[in-house]
């Protein structure tokens, strides 16, 4: 089979033709999977009815599976989190619940697991159940967004870093979402606010919801700065706008972009994602 890979806009992301993700991979086909994800940062596959077996095989062949944190409500400590309305019966959860509250933070602009020591290198997303309208996810490229940066603000950015923590992303949305023991196993980290991409020598702006402030700065100062690049990083000519079908499967570079939900109507329609996530190389800082 020959994979076909069509950029769907200039800086990022691309549809994969020509690869049944059901079945074992090769590793050639890997390495071509693994090239496009580098140059586009965000692949879509369309028709793909993935078991949550397969998706983590998958996420093998782009490298190290990663664990849920067992205090994280999306997960049980495994490698699947499941992003969901809906309850272990299957019926819609009220949009009150506390259990929407904590997914709403996903609306945020954000890199996953930026509140954690080592940031996550990249997330697959495939598609259960999804709204007939909303509900579509947004990706904006942090690459090309920071390579356009002027070469003053580049310079000013060189070697800061953020603190970023859960705490900071929910307590955008509402008060005591949190368990104890989740906040104590997520502690603020400092994460570089501009981040090196071994692979392709390009550089990244890491910003979004969970960054706090920018250590060594004025409380004000920092997030005024922090604004400023999430402004920058998520204007509309580095951002892809992702419709979602049904066995839609999408992998993403999440050291390259910033990503967020769009809002539909929970309280009617439901929607069912599955995650898993690649690990990252170390800490940053
Ligand atoms: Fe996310």
């Amino acid at each position: 089979m020959t994979l076909s890979i069509n950029p769907l806009t200039e800086h990022i992301g691309a549809e994969v033709q020509g690869v049944d993700l059901t079945a074992p991979i090769g590793e050639e086909t890997f390495a071509q999977l693994r090239d496009a994800l580098y140059r586009h940062t965000l692949l879509v596959f369309h028709d793909q009815q993935i078991t949550d077996e397969q998706q983590v095989a998958l996420t093998g062949g782009f490298g190290t599976a990663d664990m849920m944190l067992p205090s994280d409500p999306a997960g049980d400590g495994g490698p699947i989190a499941i992003l969901s309305n809906l309850d272990e019966k299957g019926d819609i959860i009220p949009p009150d619940d506390s259990r929407i509250l904590y997914t709403i933070a996903n609306t945020l602009w954000h890199s996953d697991g930026s509140f954690r020591r080592v940031p996550l290198r990249g997330s697959l997303l495939a598609a259960k159940v999804v709204p007939p309208t909303g509900g579509e996810t947004e990706f904006a490229s942090a690459c090309a967004s920071y390579a356009m940066l002027p070469d003053e603000k580049k310079a000013e950015l060189q070697g800061l870093v953020a603190e970023h923590s859960m705490a900071h992303s929910r307590a955008q949305i509402a008060p005591d979402l949190l368990s104890d023991e989740f906040l104590k196993d997520t502690p603020p980290v400092g994460q570089l606010v501009v981040r090196p991409i071994p692979e392709t020598g390009a550089k990244a702006l890491l910003v979004g919801s969970y960054a706090a402030r920018i250590i060594g700065w004025p409380i004000e100062k920092g997030q005024a700065l922090l604004q400023e690049l999430l402004d920058w990083v998520t204007q509309p000519q580095f951002v892809y706008r992702h419709n979602w079908r049904v066995n839609d499967l999408l992998v993403y570079d999440n050291r390259c972009c910033l990503h967020r939900g769009r809002s539909w109507d929970r309280a009617v329609c439901k929607r069912v994602l599955h995650r898993t996530t690649l690990a990252g190389d170390g800490p940053m800082t």
